[in-house]
C-alpha cells in the first residue's frame, strides 16, 4: 500500500526555498549542480530552474553493492561527470541521505578534482539510518523511516513517474 507523504505544493514549496537559501548563499557566483542519478533526475530538473546563478549542470551515477540489500559500504562509480569542475562550486543533488555511503564516496571522488567548494542538497534526510558521518548542506525534508517512491524515486525501478512522494507500507502494518 502507498500513502501520501509529500504533496505537489509540499515539494515545490520545499524546493523553492532550498533555490532560495542556495542563491543566498553563492550570491552571482558559478555553480555547477551534480545530479546523483538516478532519483534525483526530477529534483535536480525543479532545483535548477529557481536557481538563477550562472549554472552548469552534469550527472554521476553510484551504484551499491555487497551483502543483501543494505549498500554495506561498497559504492563504485558507473558514470562519471564530463564538466571540469576545478575551482568551482559544486552542489551534489541527491535523492534521500539515508546511510551516507553513497554521498561520502561521491564526495571523496569529486573533491580528488579540486573544486573550490563543495555542498550536498537532498531532498529528503533520513539522520537516523545514518553509518557514517555525512550531512546535507541543503536538506529539503527530514523523515524518520519508511521507503519513499515518487518524484524520481524508484521501487525496482517502478515509480519514479509519481509527482508526489510517497511512503509504502507492508501489508498488515499500520
Ligand atoms: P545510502 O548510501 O545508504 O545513503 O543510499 C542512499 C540511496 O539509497 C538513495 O540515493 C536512494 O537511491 C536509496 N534509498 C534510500 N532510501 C530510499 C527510499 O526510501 N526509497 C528509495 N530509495 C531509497
Ligand atoms: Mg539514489
Amino acid at each position: 500500500m502507498m500513502k501520501k507523504l509529500f504533496s505537489r505544493e509540499e515539494i515545490e514549496k520545499a524546493v523553492k526555498k532550498l533555490a532560495a537559501s542556495i542563491e543566498r548563499d553563492f550570491e552571482g557566483e558559478r555553480i555547477v549542480f551534480v545530479c546523483l542519478l538516478k532519483g534525483s533526475f526530477m529534483f535536480t530538473s525543479d532545483l535548477v530552474r529557481h536557481v538563477k546563478n550562472p549554472s552548469r549542470v552534469d550527472f554521476i551515477r553510484a551504484s551499491s553493492y555487497g551483502s543483501g540489500t543494505r549498500s554495506g559500504g561498497k559504492v563504485a562509480v558507473t558514470k562519471g561527470i564530463e564538466e571540469n569542475i576545478e575551482g568551482e562550486n559544486v552542489i551534489i543533488v541527491e535523492d534521500i541521505i539515508d546511510s551516507g555511503h553513497t554521498l561520502k564516496r561521491v564526495k571523496e571522488i569529486l573533491s580528488l578534482s579540486n573544486p573550490k567548494t563543495i555542498k550536498i542538497c537532498a531532498l529528503l534526510d533520513k539522520k537516523a539510518r545514518r553509518e557514517v558521518e555525512i550531512e546535507g548542506d541543503y536538506v529539503g525534508f527530514a523523515m524518520t523511516d519508511g521507503f519513499v517512491v515518487g518524484y524520481g524515486i524508484d521501487y525496482a525501478e517502478q515509480y519514479r513517474n509519481l509527482p508526489e512522494i510517497y511512503v509504502m507500507e507492508e501489508e498488515g502494518e499500520a
